[in-house]
């Protein structure tokens, strides 16, 4: 992504608002969230299948097996997305589907349910937007080691080829992998998400060999077709609890674990520097050839929730920086601080730390209970409402402060599966009742509908980010 927007269009009826001409309005989900029919015409299962079919993993043992029906209900969603206004769509190719043994021969039946979705897409003008990994390792893969094993950086980047060579004549925008650090740090070091592994020693190889996965498929797409590559990285700024040196510093080692882990070494080649220290003896990499890694990438996909603020204690595993004031509210399922202003200092801090590249919020958003509503047809939601306007309010002055931010995607389009949390969350924009999979447009999804037709102008007054 260099000067213009990829789609080359404007689709807003007005431009009062701050954000720049071609500023794509998206909303985002993930393949195994929301498509359901994990085995479906051939697909392999996922990592994610198995984890969610092992007892006690998940709420009430909730797995994906149904979510929100999306993989046959995909042309009814399309539809709402058009209602919504949508000018871009996030969402995640499911590797198992595609290449059911994770390497291989690909399973064609599996594709086409991307090429029918990435066609649809395009008939209703709104721009894919691909996402490789979000999370569904195929578990073939897994049993060969899964992100422990070095050969994984190949068997990314074939899969990228085959996905490159299947779409990039249709789709602009490839993303490598969401959120590496969660995959290494839920996945592999606290073991609440698949595979399920809590190992401080695995956990810095898994880091590794997702970076050196991102380097190879960086250059698969692009050998094969793709136009612009990046990156999604989640982001939470540390704040210190206090301004004691100690909490200071804890911070500051939060924010190389957590913030820094996966950017440094991608943008600028080289691991933080305190992760040594947190991890001693665990930590093989001081030396690590990161020449595959470190690539220039056309844009960097950011997802925001909320921040963090730290106290010194060096009972806190791994970091020695306990979390502070982070109760759960009675209206939030998440227990996640609101607080839109460290939308922008991420913004910002990025642009300074890494240079003036592409931004995308690729996924930004919140789960709250909705109330109950008496109007038949209605989802009322007005402290997602709020937290919408807020956020996109954030957005604004970054790029008033000098972040060249390309776009914005709502987490989520639809009420899905929320991973260990099973459906005991709601992110959507879009209500799902999972008895009956009827679909409703929230109080919020109206809103975001208004802010897109009107590009944002809407806002216009809110300061309160
Ligand atoms: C993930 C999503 C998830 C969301 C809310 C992000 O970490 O990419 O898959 O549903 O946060 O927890």
């Amino acid at each position: 992504m260099k000067d213009q927007n990829i789609t080359g269009t404007d689709r807003s009826t007005s431009r009062n608002g701050a954000f720049p001409p071609g500023f794509l309005w998206g909303a985002a989900t993930s393949a195994y969230q929301i498509e359901g029919s994990p085995l479906a015409d051939g697909a392999g299962p996922s990592t994610w299948h198995r984890f969610s079919h092992t007892p006690g993993r998940t709420h009430e043992g909730e797995t994906g097996d149904v979510a929100c029906d999306h993989y046959r209900r995909w042309e009814a969603d399309l539809e709402i997305m058009s209602e919504l206004g949508l000018g871009a769509y996030r969402f995640s190719i499911s590797w198992s589907r595609v290449l059911p043994q994770g390497t291989g021969k690909v399973n064609e039946k599996g594709l086409d349910f991307y090429r029918r979705l990435v066609d649809g897409l395009l008939a209703r003008n709104i721009v894919p937007c691909v996402t490789l990994y979000h999370w569904d390792l195929p578990a073939a893969l897994d049993d060969r080691g899964g992100w422990l094993n070095p050969d994984i950086a190949g068997w990314f980047a074939d899969y990228c080829a085959v996905i490159a060579r299947a779409l990039s004549d249709r789709v602009s925008m490839f993303a490598t992998i969401n959120e590496p650090w969660v995959v290494a740090d839920a996945g592999y070091l606290f073991g609440v998400h698949a595979p399920g592994h809590a190992n401080r020693y695995e956990f810095p190889i898994a880091v590794h060999q997702l970076l050196r996965a991102h380097g190879a498929g960086v250059q698969a797409l692009r050998t094969n077709g793709a136009k612009e590559v990046g990156l999604v990285v989640n982001l939470e700024p540390k704040y210190p609890a206090s301004n004691a040196v100690a909490d200071l510093d804890a911070a500051e080692r939060a924010d190389h674990y957590m913030n820094r882990l996966f950017l440094d070494p991608a943008l600028r080649g080289h691991y933080p520097e305190r992760l040594d220290e947190i991890f001693g003896d665990a930590w093989p990499h001081a030396r690590a050839d990161l020449s595959t890694v470190q690539t220039e990438l056309d844009f960097l996909g950011i997802n925001y929730y909320t921040r963090s603020v730290v106290k010194d204690d060096p009972s806190a595993y791994p970091t020695g920086a306990r979390p502070v004031g982070q109760t759960r509210a009675a209206h939030m399922t998440t227990g996640w601080e609101v607080y839109p202003d460290a939308l922008t200092r991420v913004l910002t801090w990025v642009t300074e730390r890494y240079g003036r590249l592409p931004l995308y919020i690729t996924e930004n958003g919140a789960a709250f209970y909705d109330p109950p509503c008496a109007e038949e047809g209605r989802v009322s939601d007005p402290l997602r409402c709020a937290n919408y306007r807020s956020h996109i309010t954030a957005v604004r002055r970054a790029i008033e402060e000098g972040a060249d931010v390309r776009g914005y995607f709502a987490w989520s389009l639809l009420d899905n599966y929320e991973w260990a949390a099973g459906y005991s969350m709601r992110f959507g924009i879009v209500h799902v009742d999972f008895a009956t999979q009827e679909r409703t447009i929230k109080d919020s999804g109206h809103l975001y509908r208004e802010i897109i037709a009107s590009h944002g102008g809407i806002l216009d007054g809110d300061s309160s980010a």
